[in-house]
């Protein structure tokens, strides 16, 4: 067991583990530290964030508030299916980005909502089905996530996939009927094309030990089992007049399971509990130490999506309301997130070996080795291209593929052909490789890829 230690305060903390690689972000503690959501969290090692409109940047008022008390944002809608797609294999980035800018400039991460959901599909999408759709949502995954690269901390990879009521299965919907491993497929593709964002699965009314969390949760320590890349679960809540009494409880069951856990679109009904319930919602996360950020979902009660519920911390003047003060004062209260001391020594030495050795260490030119995420009548491939011992200043890597099999989309290396003998060379920014230096490329396909193996060219 490694020492743990607990942060403190009055320091920049950089959150190791918490945060995605590549995201890795200084939460700075300052003198508003215990005064504002964002300073509190901060210090406790965590995010508070809000769900933005970005068309509310340019008011004054909002902005005044979102900057002032979170360190996190999400869009309430710009990085959906419909925004972003809007007709099939044309991207609109024009709302995200300009959230990704706001974050950037104002010390935030961001959170990335959603990849895949059954609701807000664009029209051509809602009118797929089968493996033309499993295409089309693969490829929509790759293209965002890739687009967004090294600039989210976590996306919701798929949204709302889980059934209500008792069944604790799956929601009927046209990406299920693609086939019950379109969410793996999903969070596969995602990996290839932001292995520095965590992946998370996200949904609502599973605010306690249910059903619904229940089937939610068998299917995270099933992916944790078979390796499939899951790193968190988002709890929405969005919650009523009372709160589960095992809330706490079911945020530590997956939390035990290796994943993190976030509050995803908080916002609590208006009424003499809705104080209480966002403080106990925020002590709850607190005393997980998985739980690694809070989200509400808008800022002021009247940007929110439930109206006259006045379901949020701020009213529509942008005064603080009691709910304010209790998250606020939970946060103040709360344990820090216990982080391993990087520099002191394993207490014993490790005799595990590594637990990705390099598949083929050259020693002159380079090696590839495929992973392969296949479905009925298609494939994600992704490539690790390794340099042998004199480096290489470009790469070229081949495949032969079977019969019926074709390539239709690659990213980082330039494909030449697209069926039989396929060839893959580097892109300008990942063909220098220093000796021993990996890089990673993938390619998506119909058809089948199974068994296929490259040879890797260095020049
Ligand atoms: O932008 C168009 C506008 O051009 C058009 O005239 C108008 C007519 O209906 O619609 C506008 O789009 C609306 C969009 O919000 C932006 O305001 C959509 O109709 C409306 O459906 C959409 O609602 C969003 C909803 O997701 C979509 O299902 C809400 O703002 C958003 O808060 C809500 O967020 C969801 C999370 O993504 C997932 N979890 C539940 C949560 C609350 O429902």
């Amino acid at each position: 067991m490694k020492h743990r230690r607990v942060l403190r305060a009055a320091v920049t903390v950089a959150v190791t583990g918490a945060l995605a690689a590549g995201m890795t972000m200084a939460l700075t503690t300052s003198a508003n530290a215990g005064t504002t959501l964002r300073a509190s969290a901060a210090e406790k090692g965590r995010y508070f964030g809000a769900a933005v409109a970005t068309g509310k940047l340019s008011t004054g008022a909002y902005t005044t508030i979102l900057n002032r008390e979170f360190n996190s944002v999400v869009a309430e809608n710009e990085m959906k299916w419909d925004a972003t797609e809007p007709q099939q294999g044309r991207f609109s980035y024009t709302g995200g980005d300009r959230l990704v800018s706001h974050a950037q400039a104002n010390g935030m991460s961001v959170r990335g909502h959603a990849l895949l959901w059954y609701q807000q599909e664009p029209g051509w999408a809602q009118n797929m089905s089968g493996s033309a759709l499993r295409s089309a949502m693969i490829n929509h995954v790759t293209q965002v996530a890739t687009h967004f690269r090294g600039k989210i901390y976590a996306w919701d990879v798929v949204n709302e996939a889980f059934a209500d009521g008792g069944s604790g299965g799956r929601r009927d919907s046209n990406l299920q009927r693609t086939g019950n491993d379109w969410i793996e497929a999903a969070f596969r593709a995602a990996r290839v094309a932001d292995p520095g964002a965590k992946l998370c699965y996200n949904d609502y009314n599973t605010d306690g030990i249910n059903a619904k969390s229940t089937g939610i949760y068998n299917m995270v320590r099933d992916f944790k089992s078979r390796g499939v890349p899951i790193d968190c679960v988002g709890f929405q809540s969005h919650l009523g007049t009372s709160l589960a009494s095992d809330y706490q409880a079911n945020l530590q069951r997956f939390a035990d399971l290796g994943v993190d856990v976030q509050i995803t679109e908080l916002d609590v009904m208006t009424g003499g509990n809705q104080a209480n319930i966002y403080g106990a919602v925020t002590r709850a996360c607190m005393n997980v130490s998985r739980c690694t950020g809070i989200t509400t979902w808008g800022v002021r009660d009247c940007d929110s999506w439930r109206g006259s519920d006045n379901a949020l911390l701020f009213d529509c003047n942008g005064n603080k309301k009691a709910a304010y003060t209790a998250v606020l004062n939970a946060l103040n209260a709360g344990p820090a997130i216990p982080t391993d001391p990087p520099t002191d020594p394993p207490t014993d030495p490790p005799t595990d070996p590594p637990t990705d050795p390099p598949t083929d260490p050259p020693t002159v030119g380079c090696a590839a080795s495929v992973s392969l995420n296949s479905w009925t009548g298609g494939f994600v491939a992704s490539v690790k291209v390794t340099a042998g011992s004199a480096g290489t200043s470009g790469w070229n890597v081949g495949f032969t593929l079977p019969s019926g099999a074709s390539v239709t989309n690659t990213w980082s290396a330039t494909a030449s052909g697209s069926t039989g003998t396929v060839r893959f060379a580097n892109v300008n920014y990942n063909g220098r490789l220093g000796a021993g230096q990996v890089t990673e490329f993938g390619f998506q396909g119909t058809g089948s890829a199974s068994g296929v193996t490259p040879t890797c060219t260095a020049s």
